[in-house]
């Protein structure tokens, strides 16, 4: 079946309150909703009522509290009807149906997770609960009881606050709870269990005071304390920079250990993978923090942008995800240095998000249909939705673009709407004209600009011609113009920025609007040649082509006042080079590289005037992915490995003399501390001590740091280093053992173990999962196990992967169709590691499209997988 945005009706009968009682048991749970039904005014007048389920069993049903003949109704798994309506505006329809948490294994509804009970209900879970109008824009008031077995559970919790709580017959006891936010279902959580947990509190602006609670496996307590921490960083934040208080008395996160994706922002009842929550510096790298400080706050900032706004249908997902990955994202610039993380932003939307758009599965941010809307939580929806915002605050300025925040909520707040109702309020907010960048809402694909420079001296001229051009994508044959915001600079030859001297159309400040195909802008009283910095903090999410001259992106390298930039500079430069090496190894012939770009590389690193977070990110190759998208077709992933790998060699031989003393230079004095100068300065050792471990046999002082390493983001970078460029030797496998033992009762550590030996590249490796898969602690049934092995070899090792004896493919075919025998979502999820197939030279191309073809051919395949597989094979 496949949904359409232009068949949206809104429904003819709404629910403005559940009452819902759950007698919890793991193969025998008891579901009774009690919901409040009415016609909607002005809705056409129907005889039947119609509600979602999945895989549901119906034991009753009553209207007004009088069971319903046989015959007044149809109930099947994934559908119940009432033919037989009451003649009034509203009546009370009371539901019993029963579900086994335990036997869930699809991790969407109710299941188990670590012997708790727990809840997924975005996008379609609820139904998978109890009957219901499981969509958006019914939103409903809700009261839910729990009961259980108090030994068992002796915790009980669900959205909004705490009413009262009590002991029960049997050893079982019951809590209740009331939510007075209207939410959409996929809002609805239950926790229940067994659980240790952190408290603290948090006074808001307006003198709220709320309790907070973080929930997690007992003995892990102390590990929940930056989670903690960050979550009241991101409720301040949002008071002061959006104007957002939070609205209950009670703000829960729990964290399980078994959930399909990051996290859920449940209405006042956070769930997160505990990968999100558990950190500490024996276990948790410095990524970890930062992944677990961006998703609380993204999590946490839903309460508004998700929560209080809804969205209308599932085709508005970007309306809640794009602008609240875009909140979470300023956060974290916010609280760390915003040009780093800016780069890895762009580096994140480049690796992921490029691909997708360049590939079979290229959509929409807000796409127009779907057949599986799980698989339409994208990197295009998240990242480049995020993308389609920043635009819009590049456009109208910081003032505006909060005012149209404002207005936004002032006029949605309570409502389920639309990207419509969200560009109209900037444009109401500014008087500015939105229609054609709303293109970005409903074009799929990268746009290309190429631009071009001219200087003429002699009338102290500088031309830029700019041209943009969008190929089509899948169902999108013919491309609009789009209004593209390029922010530039002009660098003079003494590397000061040059005034932008009189106005010129399309031009507003240091903001250019391209938004016709070509587009001339002569700049005058230039009498210096200028460089040309354009894209600037990657202002638009488009494949530049810019024509200049090692020379000046060396120039801009080391003077561009935008930091943003000035990466961008070096990271072209590598890129280049790394293109040539490519064709040289092709070619049979070793791969050489300009002098001046190995000195630049080592100049960046050593440079003491720029952040050592920076400083690492400039000695960061872009990856296999990154240079295979570059090329664009008939790849060699082995080519590219070795072009790649002669770059690491020559960078190295030209710096080791800064290298390895810098690198002592900053060995780890005084204690662990997560915050971003210091992880900085562990990020920039970690580069180096790649660098200068890189060669045959000079494994040496990355076995001194696994040995010495006092935290873990010292000791995975070590065992990456040594599992990476020394595999075999018996530093390596020592350090593997050692891991091993040492981390066994780890799941989240052992994760690390199982992604840095999925990425040793070469074709060998397919064999090394193969084994994986079959130590104890991995489990196909656990989707941070599955995504750590599988998903990483497969969207992480090129070289593995696409092995070119299609070894790669059969073992990943095996573990997918395994997955999916339990989790289609996660199956579907990791599946997209094909999608750009298309690219590869021709054996490796044909070896895909058979593996895919056979995965297509499977009796009974999830609708999850079978989307994916067909889309991707177009
Ligand atoms: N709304 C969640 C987030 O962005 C993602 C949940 C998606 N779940 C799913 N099964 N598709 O934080
Ligand atoms: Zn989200």
């Amino acid at each position: 079946q496949v949904f359409k945005l232009e068949d949206y009706r809104p429904s003819a009968f709404l629910i403005p309150e559940t009452k819902l009682t759950f007698r919890l048991h793991p193969k025998h749970t008891l579901v009774q909703a009690e919901l409040h039904v009415q016609t909607r005014t002005g809705a056409p007048s129907t005889s039947k009522l119609v509600l979602d389920g999945d895989e549901l069993t119906l034991r009753s049903i009553a209207i007004n509290g009088a069971p319903l003949a046989p015959d007044a109704y149809t109930a099947s798994p994934d559908q119940l009807v009432i033919h037989a309506l009451p003649n009034a505006a509203s009546f009370t329809l009371t539901i019993e149906t029963e579900v086994a948490p335990e036997d869930n294994k699809a991790l969407s509804g109710l299941y188990r997770s670590g012997g708790n009970y727990t809840t997924q209900c975005e996008a379609e879970g609820f139904r998978r609960i109890t009957y219901f109008l499981d969509r958006p824009d019914v939103l409903s008031v809700y009261t839910v009881r729990l009961e259980a077995d108090r030994a068992e559970a002796p915790l009980l919790l669900s959205n909004g606050n705490p009413v009262e709580s009590g002991p029960l017959a049997d050893g079982r006891h019951f809590a209740i709870w009331h939510d007075p936010f209207p939410k959409p279902s996929y809002l609805f959580a239950l926790v229940a269990g067994d659980l240790g947990s952190i408290k603290d509190s948090f006074q808001s602006a307006s003198g709220r005071q709320v309790e907070l609670g973080i929930y997690v496996e007992h003995g892990k307590e102390e590990r929940a304390l930056y989670a903690m921490d960050a979550l009241k960083r991101s409720m301040r934040w949002d008071e002061e920079v959006f104007g957002l208080e939070y609205d209950l008395d009670v703000f829960n996160i729990v964290a399980v250990s078994d959930f399909n994706m990051g996290a859920m922002e449940n209405k006042g009842l956070n769930i997160f993978n505990d990968k999100y929550v558990l950190a500490d510096e024996a276990t948790a790298t410095d990524a970890d923090y930062a992944g677990i400080e961006a998703v609380i706050a993204h999590e946490y900032f839903h309460n508004w942008t998700g929560n209080r706004i809804t969205c209308r249908d599932w085709f508005q997902l970007c309306l809640k995800e794009g602008l609240t990955v875009f909140r979470d994202h300023e956060f974290s610039a916010d609280q760390r240095s915003r040009p780093v993380k800016r780069i890895a932003e762009v580096r994140a939307l480049r690796a992921h998000q490029f691909p997708e758009d360049q590939g079979p599965l290229a959509h929409p941010v807000r796409p127009r249909r779907y057949r599986e809307i799980n698989n339409f939580y994208t990197s295009t929806v998240y990242e480049k939705g995020s993308e389609v915002v920043r635009m819009i605050r590049t456009i109208l300025g910081p003032r505006d673009f909060r005012r149209g925040m404002d207005l936004y909520f002032q006029r949605h707040d309570g409502e389920a709407a639309t990207i419509e109702d969200f560009l109209k309020a900037f444009e109401d907010a500014s008087g500015r004209d939105l229609q054609q960048f709303a293109l970005w809402y409903h074009q799929a694909g990268t746009p290309t600009v190429t631009v071009a420079t001219r200087h003429d001296p002699d009338k102290g001229e500088l031309t830029l011609h700019l041209e943009q051009a969008l190929a089509p994508t899948p169902s999108e044959s013919r491309k609009r113009l789009m209004h593209i915001p390029l922010e530039f600079g002009l660098v003079a030859p003494d590397g000061s920025e040059m005034a932008v001297q009189a106005k010129h159309e399309g031009v507003e400040g240091n903001i250019i609007h391209l938004r016709r195909r070509h587009q001339t802008i002569r700049f005058t009283g230039v009498d210096q040649r200028p460089v040309l910095s354009i894209n600037r903090g990657f202002s638009a999410p488009v494949a530049l082509s810019l024509e200049q001259t090692a020379e000046d992106r060396m120039f801009l390298a080391r003077f561009d006042g935008d930091l943003f930039a000035r990466w961008q500079a070096l990271t072209s430069l590598y890129t280049q080079a790394l293109i040539a090496g490519y064709r040289a190894v092709l070619g049979q012939s070793a791969p050489s590289f300009e002098p001046a770009l190995l000195t630049l590389a080592g100049d960046l690193a050593c440079d003491e005037g720029l952040q050592p977070a920076y400083r690492a990110l400039a000695l960061t190759l872009p990856g296999e992915g990154d240079i295979a998208r570059e090329i664009g077709q008939n790849i060699d992933p082995d080519a590219i490995l070795s072009a790649r790998t002669g770059l690491v060699s020559a960078v190295t031989q030209a710096n080791a003399a800064r290298f390895t003393p810098l690198y002592h230079a900053l060995a780890e004095t005084g204690g662990f501390s997560p915050d971003a100068a210091s992880a900085g300065r562990r990020a920039l050792r970690n580069a180096l001590l790649d660098y200068v471990c890189s060669e045959p046999g000079q494994g040496t002082l990355a076995a001194k740091q696994y040995q010495d390493a006092t935290n873990m983001t010292e000791r995975s970078a070590a065992l990456a280093v040594l599992a990476h460029r020394h595999n075999g030797t018996p530093e390596a496998l020592a350090a593997l053992a050692d891991f091993e033992a040492r981390y066994r009762a780890e799941p989240l550590v052992i994760d690390k173990w199982f992604q840095i030996q999925a990425t040793v590249p070469g074709a060998a490796t397919v064999s090394t999962v193969r084994a994986l898969m079959d130590y104890s602690g991995f489990s196909i049934d656990n989707p941070n196990r599955v995504r750590s092995l599988v998903g990483t070899f497969a969207s992480a090792n090129q070289t593995a992967f696409h092995a070119a004896d299609g070894s790669g493919y059969a073992l990943f075919c095996d573990a997918v169709l395994a997955v999916e025998q339990r989790n289609p979502q996660v199956a579907a999820r990791i599946a997209t590691a094909f999608r750009s197939w298309r690219s590869l030279e021709p054996v490796r191309r044909e070896k895909a499209r058979q593996a895919l073809v056979a995965i297509s051919q499977v009796p009974n395949l999830s609708s999850d997988l079978r989307d994916i597989v067909e889309r991707t094979l177009g």
